[in-house]
């Protein structure tokens, strides 16, 4: 009997949704947290949200409940819902508590322990992890009492994602961007994952990569010719991201070596970055053994032979007689390594024609296992979009896939990899 109980507790446990408290605060990125609900829909997670006052400014309750299917909190001092749920309640009901936008008065309420409204008190009353992603104006970011609220919220033990670098609404250049959505939702799943047995977000079935050790290369390669220039190739660095955060999330100890992007690190992976084809090769040396390689990186084929401490001048010709040096073939040198080559290795081809053909002669030339091809053509909106179209190619000949989310991508394939790595 005894026994039978336990049993009937576990499975209840196992089935339960997760969710999250989302407070959302007044920036202009409070559109994004819409764009967040759905994406943590997309993952299997149910969002019950608060929106401050200045949140309103920005977005409705009627968008926030219509996206959650679940009525929008607002005011601290709304009767009928003190009735039926407290703040208490409100702020322990979810498995997790994420502010999105945190803005500068959030944070240093937060730090500060204040309570003036629904969502810093629920803030105070929460006995549930709490994530904050900062968005503000790259000055309010650095001002030192933020900062300071920052390393404060940190060592409360506020997990904190972004802010991410890049153009502002205001006209500035710099960090004060919200998380992407679609990063923030899978390092919520991620998050939720240790907590909430059901967030398993992609197909993929029961694989589990909990001993296994992934490196990824992600975003593209810098290669400097003086101090102002470089060469590169276009890469937003969001696949890479992707598959590491996903594979992270199937259990898997994920390193992953990315150049430059202007992306957050994935919650749950270890980043190492580098500018260089040459740092990217020996952070990848450095990171094996491996049990499976992904490389998704953009590296440049070529490098300025030599670099320069200053600026080529171009009314002397300079920059027209550059030397290039071949850069190496990340991906070839580990899939042809005699001994320490990892089990799985996955390569990459972004190809603009004949995919499938150019595809296959390179997964024979690198000595890869399997080849991620892609049309990267103008017209697809691959570069630098949200959605990809692969065809995977194997010695078991290839398998098309629908397009999708670079997200849905990165799930299905680290589900081939768990299941290719544990079968
Ligand atoms: O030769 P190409 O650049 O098209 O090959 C693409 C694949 O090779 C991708 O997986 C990419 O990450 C990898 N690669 C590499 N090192 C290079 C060039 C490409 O790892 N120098």
């Amino acid at each position: 009997m005894a026994h039978f109980l336990t049993l009937s507790f576990k499975i209840v446990f196992m089935t339960k949704t997760p969710s999250i408290l989302l407070i959302i605060g007044g920036g202009i990125a409070a559109y994004k947290s819409l764009l967040l609900i759905r994406e943590l829909a997309r993952r299997g997670i149910k969002t019950r949200a608060i929106l401050t006052k200045g949140g309103a400014e920005f977005i409705t309750p009627l968008s926030v409940g219509g996206l959650t299917g679940d009525k929008c909190f607002t005011d601290l001092f709304d009767l009928t819902d003190e009735a039926e749920m407290g703040h208490i309640e409100l702020s322990r009901s979810a498995d997790l508590v994420v502010v999105a936008p945190a803005t500068a008065d959030l944070m240093a309420k937060a730090a500060t322990g204040l309570a003036t409204d629904l969502a810093t008190t629920a803030l105070l009353a929460t006995d549930k992890p709490v994530m904050m992603a900062p968005a503000m104006n790259v000055r309010m970011w650095e001002h030192p009492a933020t900062q300071r609220n920052l390393k404060t919220l940190q060592k409360d033990g506020i997990q904190i994602i972004g802010p991410d670098e890049g153009d502002m609404a205001c006209g500035e250049f710099g960090a004060g961007r919200m998380a992407e959505p679609e990063m923030m939702a899978d390092a919520i799943a991620t998050k939720l994952g240790g907590s909430a047995a059901q967030v398993i977000p992609f197909s993929g079935g029961s694989a589990d990569l909990k001993d296994k050790h992934i490196l990824v290369t992600a975003g593209p390669t810098h290669e400097p010719l003086d101090p102002v220039r470089y060469i590169a190739n276009r890469s937003s660095g969001k696949q890479g991201y992707a598959i590491a955060s996903a594979l992270a999330q199937l259990g898997a100890k994920v390193t992953l070596v990315s150049g430059p992007t202007q992306i957050s690190d994935p919650l749950g992976v270890k980043v190492v970055r580098v500018e260089t084809a040459r740092q990217m090769l020996s952070a990848c040396e450095a990171a094996l053994p491996a049990d499976c390689f992904v490389a998704c990186a953009a590296v440049a084929d070529y490098r300025p032979e030599i670099e320069t401490d200053h600026k080529i001048k171009k009314e002397r010709g300079g920059l027209s007689a550059i030397p290039l040096a071949e850069n190496p073939d990340i991906l070839k040198t580990i899939a042809r390594l005699e001994k320490g080559r990892p089990p799985l290795v996955v390569g990459f081809a972004a190809e603009t024609d004949d995919v499938l053909a150019h595809a296959e002669a390179k997964r024979a030339r690198k000595g890869c296992d399997w080849i991620v091809a892609n049309d990267v053509s103008p017209g697809t909106g691959t570069m630098g979009g949200d959605r990809n179209t692969v065809v995977i190619l194997s010695d078991k000949g290839e398998e098309s896939w629908d397009n999708m989310l670079k997200t849905e991508v990165a799930g299905q394939l680290a589900a081939k990899i768990a299941k290719s790595l544990t079968s």
